[in-house]
């Protein structure tokens, strides 16, 4: 057993969508959230700035004596892991794919729509990645940098957010996707007017709770897991 916590770090509060997952599945981890909101957005930046924020954000967790790192943004996940797995001893997880695993299992049709940050979507990730799982699956993919001010705005559901979504999601919706997959964490706070707005024949994926799962598993692997019966305490930098 280790009782150290789990660390989790983001651009700003979307990774609190990670974290709520993580307190779902492992109600007695102690939890250090870091929340990089002086430099928030991740998503407009380049893969160099993005790398270099997360490589500090880890250093921040490290202090703090964490037994594995969440990284609850898919802009960092999916230009940076590399870069973070090779600074650090310290198990690194990200959230591309699961979220991947998620979306190949979820769409019937094998049309899948990917909406993230435009470092993100510029990456390719999600698409290289689904295409090595399945090379049937068509994959089309959207940046909404929008939505990320809107997230931490709190506009999450007001005709402003309703506006930009159906601006961004339309052009999508023509693909005939079955499948939408939340690639930016602080999508799934928006959740209820992005799922207004497709409808419910497409079904929204978010790969949270499936990182959540797997964090859980590979700490059980490892005899790791915090078998306290009190809940974990929680502390969050921002
Ligand atoms: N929430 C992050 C993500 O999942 C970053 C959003 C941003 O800072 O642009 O990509």
């Amino acid at each position: 057993m280790d009782t150290r916590p789990i660390g989790v770090f983001d651009s700003g509060v979307g990774g609190l969508t990670v974290v709520k997952q993580v307190m779902k599945v492992m109600p007695h981890e102690h939890i250090v959230y870091f929340g990089d909101t002086a430099r928030v957005p991740y998503g407009t930046k380049s893969k160099d700035a993005v790398t270099k924020y997360s490589l500090q954000n880890v250093r921040f967790l490290q202090s703090k004596d964490v037994k594995a790192i969440i990284v609850a943004c898919n802009t960092a996940s999916s230009n940076s892991l590399e870069a973070m797995r090779a600074a650090t001893d310290i198990p690194i997880f990200g959230v591309v794919v699961p979220g991947v695993e998620a979306a190949v299992r979820a769409t019937q049709n094998q049309k899948v729509g990917v909406i993230g940050t435009a470092a993100t979507v510029r990456s390719g990730a999600y698409e290289s990645m689904i295409r090595q799982k399945n090379p049937d699956i068509a994959v089309y993919s959207k940046a909404c940098p929008l939505f990320v001010p809107l997230a931490e705005e709190g506009w999450t559901d007001n005709d402003i957010s309703r506006l930009t979504a159906q601006q961004y999601l339309n052009e999508l919706l023509s693909k005939d996707i079955d499948t939408l997959v939340l690639g930016c964490t602080h999508y799934p706070l928006l959740k209820r007017c992005i799922g207004t707005t497709v409808g419910e024949r497409v079904k929204l994926v978010d790969p949270a709770k499936a990182t959540a799962r797997q964090v859980r598993d590979f700490l059980a692997q490892q005899n790791q897991l915090n078998e306290n019966e009190t809940e974990g305490e929680r502390r969050f930098y921002l």
